[in-house]
């Protein structure tokens, strides 16, 4: 792959999923960055052929999750991010996908406090010698370009002796966002400090940051001009509407929106995924009485109908459920790696609370029969009060203890998140309510021996 005069979609936690990445390809994005993906979790991640969506899919082993969908038409021009700490652990992700997509990057840009903590990030700027050392592993055993992004610091020349080091490794090209690590997206970017670095090295350098000023595609060359650069990358403005890419100018929202859904719907994906990139295109028109009502939405197809696109998702939706798609990475129990189940609280906590040890798998699941949404529908037809969810978190782990008329519901199965715990603590009131039956638990792969 050449880095030279290319137009890039920026990597974008949640944003860059399939659909957004193949639609900024259709509109003139040559190149496309995945989400970042943290190392060790896409470790926990098996390859699997879908042969219903002739997508190649990672699928997390813990819970049947895809942690990264591809497929061929991306293939020569996706780039994965990795969050990484740790040369030998990004060197077996390499492996893994190094036939899948077209170039790894390391991300050592991201000044959130969960990526310094665990080293990564920012945090390899200031650690040259060990973000160096990641990047010459990588380029030493693995047969596609690799390249990281970076931040700036304050002054040129710092940046270009961060730049020159890693230059070393021999990566293929660098992204610089023109910004240091504290500050923020409003701030200014210092173009000045991406040029001069791009008049001092010798691989190109993808210029960043500058969303704030492009709000077409024309700006896109002067961001360019400033920078000096043959390649820019953009995040926001392609995050806000995607046809920042088009030669042609950008597109209606709404024609954005119907076109993106149909990738969404064509490629299978998640529902809450699809919303949060929509709510990122709408904005402030969330507000609206059409906004309201998309996010009332649960399910794709009560989203799309909204676009008009809803005969649409059914037809292809039933197309995938007669091919067998439902279920289709169903984790079966024995096959679960749990999180550290030895967590107990003390007895006198759990007096008078109804507990079982269920887990919650969410690929045994649809979006019509989520625990939560049955328990919350039954509620609203007897006339109950909603339920109350309260959460505890110990270390990485969550447990759920739900109050629903009088009484207390909770999985002694420590989930990953809180998201996960609250629907296992709802099976478990589900179950006691005599509305899930055993049969059904086992066959939701819920219970835990
Ligand atoms: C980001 N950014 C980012 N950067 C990165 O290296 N990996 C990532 O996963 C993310 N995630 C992410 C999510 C969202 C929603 C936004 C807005 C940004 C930073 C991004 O790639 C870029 O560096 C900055 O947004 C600056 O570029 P723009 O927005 O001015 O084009």
């Amino acid at each position: 792959m050449n880095y030279e005069n290319k137009l890039i979609l920026a990597p974008m936690v949640r944003i860059g999923t399939l659909p957004m990445r193949l639609l900024s390809l259709r509109y003139g994005a040559d190149i496309v960055y995945t989400e970042e993906l943290i190392d060790w979790k896409f470790l926990r991640s098996k390859r699997k052929y879908n042969d219903i969506l002739d997508t190649v899919d990672y699928v997390d082993q813990t819970d049947g999750t895809i942690v990264f969908r591809t497929c061929k038409e991306e293939r020569q021009k996706v780039v994965l991010q990795l969050g990484t700490c740790d040369a030998e652990r990004s060197l077996k992700v390499g492996k893994m996908v190094e036939n899948d997509v077209a170039a790894i990057d390391i991300n050592m840009g991201c000044p959130k406090e969960f990526s310094i903590k665990g080293g990564m990030g920012v945090a390899l700027m200031a650690q040259s010698e060990k973000a160096k050392a990641i990047l010459k592993e990588l380029v030493e055993n693995i047969s596609i370009p690799v390249t990281c992004k970076i931040r700036i610091f304050e002054s040129p020349e710092e940046t270009l002796n961060l730049v020159n080091k890693l230059v070393s490794s021999g990566i293929k090209a660098i992204a610089i966002h023109g910004r240091t690590r504290d500050e923020r997206p409003q701030h200014g970017v210092h173009a000045d400090i991406i040029h001069y670095v791009a008049d001092n090295i010798s691989i190109p350098v993808i210029a960043n940051g500058g969303s704030k000023e492009i709000e077409n595609h024309n700006d896109i060359y002067k961001f360019k001009e400033q920078t000096g650069c043959t390649s820019v990358m953009i995040a926001r403005a392609a995050e806000w509407n995607c046809s920042i890419f088009r030669k042609e100018g950008l597109l209606p929202m709404d024609t954005v929106i119907k076109d993106y859904l149909k990738l969404a719907v064509d490629y299978d994906n998640s529902p809450s995924n699809t919303k949060y990139c929509i709510q990122n295109i709408l904005r402030d028109l969330q507000e609206t009485p059409r906004g309201r009502q998309f996010l009332e939405c649960q399910t794709l197809e009560q989203i799309c109908s909204i676009w008009g696109l809803g005969d649409y998702c059914q037809q292809k939706q039933s197309q995938y459920q007669k091919l067998g798609i439902q279920g289709r990475w169903q984790v079966n129990p024995e096959e679960l790696e749990p999180p550290n189940k030895k967590i107990k609280l003390p007895e006198k906590e759990l007096d008078g609370i109804t507990q079982m040890k269920v887990c919650f798998i969410r690929a045994n699941f649809n979006d019509l029969n989520l625990p939560k949404s049955r328990l919350h529908a039954w509620a609203g037809k007897n006339r109950y009060k909603i339920p109350v969810y309260e959460t505890e978190q110990i270390e990485k782990l969550f447990r759920t203890i739900i109050t629903f008329n009088g009484h207390k519901y909770t999985s002694s199965f420590w989930e990953k998140n809180k998201k996960f715990a609250e629907q296992g603590a709802a099976l478990v009131c589900l179950h006691n309510l005599g509305l899930v039956t055993q049969e059904e638990l086992i066959q939701l792969g819920s219970i835990i021996k």
